[in-house]
């Protein structure tokens, strides 16, 4: 590990920014290289304790500016390639899809064909230099589209994407098999599912019912808050990316869940009555009284559930925070972060 140059795309960003610091404890001798574009879904206070130590680089950059990419790949020699950069929020995706077809789609293809060039002598034949060199692309179990009341995705789900977003999270996975299949690039995918916890966007779900709740404002939830979401902490998705970066063979598959699933009523419900007990209201009323049901999304998937069998027996990786533990660390940190609302 100690000659890994490990290339993270999107490590600004929530998930990219946890699996920086989580890669840096556990392999302190690798050179980690951030290239994000920094866009209003990073924040480089996620990582600003690392910026100018040793072995680790921040370059502010465009995945979809193909010159761009392959000056990084030119001027770096990554031996690992960690791909979280993404354009992720499905609400924007339906406003404004062109950006998701840009950096999910187009981004993923210069990464690709940037590996390709610096790490194959010929097609199927990696050169030495490369032998251990790793793609990962980080996808997301939405690709599969929704499910009903019962059953779970899992590997050899079919792939169904309903919104703008999960249509560029799917078409990145098929670029990535292909490079996989045609040239033997030593990919790796995963899809995980909604993962939450510290440091992540406003606009998310979590950091939303906690921001309103506190604020006094409505806390909105789509339609009957009963779409359904396997919810993965954090740090919990971090260590499975890492047992597969190490121990993942190229061209293998992955589902990373939680064994978690929740509605997004129940996960509201369970926030505010940690809420009541943690910072109760001077009123002495419930936060609960401010939930609020709102349009429902265009589009909005049902369900999603995930079946880890795969990467617990094969791994044996498995969640170690369940959703109340997840959640108790995830509220500490976002009393913190808006102790000051009014
Ligand atoms: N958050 C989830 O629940 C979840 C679930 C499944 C999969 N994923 C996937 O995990 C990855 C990370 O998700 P996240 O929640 O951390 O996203 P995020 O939106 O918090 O962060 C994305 C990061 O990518 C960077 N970025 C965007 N466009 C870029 C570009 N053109 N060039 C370089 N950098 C760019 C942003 O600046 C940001 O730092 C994404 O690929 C997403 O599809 C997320």
């Amino acid at each position: 590990m100690e000659n890994n140059k490990v290339l993270i795309t999107g490590g600004l960003g929530f998930i990219g920014a946890h699996f920086v610091h989580h890669y840096r404890q556990v392999q302190p001798k690798a050179h980690i290289i951030v290239f994000d574009k920094n866009t209003y879904a990073a924040n480089i206070d996620r990582i600003d304790d690392l910026v100018n130590t040793a072995r680790f680089t921040y370059i502010e950059g465009d995945i979809s500016n193909q010159e761009t990419v392959n000056r990084v790949f030119e001027e770096h020699q990554p031996t690992h390639v960690v791909h979280f950069a993404a354009e992720s929020h499905v609400d924007n995706s339906i406003a404004g899809p062109l950006p998701f077809l840009k950096t999910n789609v187009e981004g993923t293809f210069y990464l690709l064909e940037a590996a390709r060039k610096t790490w194959m002598q010929s097609p199927q034949k990696l050169k030495s230099a490369f032998k251990n060199a790793r793609f990962y692309h980080i996808s997301t179990d939405e690709v599969f589209g929704s499910l009903e009341k019962e059953g779970l995705f899992n590997e050899q789900s079919n792939y169904a994407p309903n919104s703008p977003y999960s249509a560029s999270k799917a078409a990145a996975d098929h670029w990535v098999r292909s490079y996989f299949h045609t040239y033997g690039l030593p990919t790796l995918l995963s899809h995980c599912s909604n993962n939450y916890g510290s440091y992540q966007h406003n606009e998310k779900l979590i950091p939303t019912i906690i921001r309103t709740a506190l604020s006094g404002e409505p806390i909105p939830l789509y339609g009957d808050g009963q779409n359904v979401r396997d919810w993965l902490y954090v740090e919990d998705h971090c260590s499975a990316i890492e047992r597969v970066l190490a121990e993942g063979t190229p061209g293998q598959v992955f589902c990373i869940g939680g064994n978690a699933e929740r509605s997004n009523l129940d996960i509201c419900t369970a926030i505010v009555q940690q809420l009541d007990q943690r910072q109760p209201k001077e009123s002495g009323t419930s936060y609960a009284e401010q939930i609020t049901f709102v349009t429902d999304r265009l589009g909005h998937d049902f369900r999603y559930a995930i079946e880890t069998t795969k990467i617990k027996t094969e791994l044996g990786w498995e969640p170690k925070y369940n959703v109340e533990a997840g959640l108790e660390k995830t509220i500490a940190h976002y009393l913190a972060k808006y102790k000051n609302l009014p």
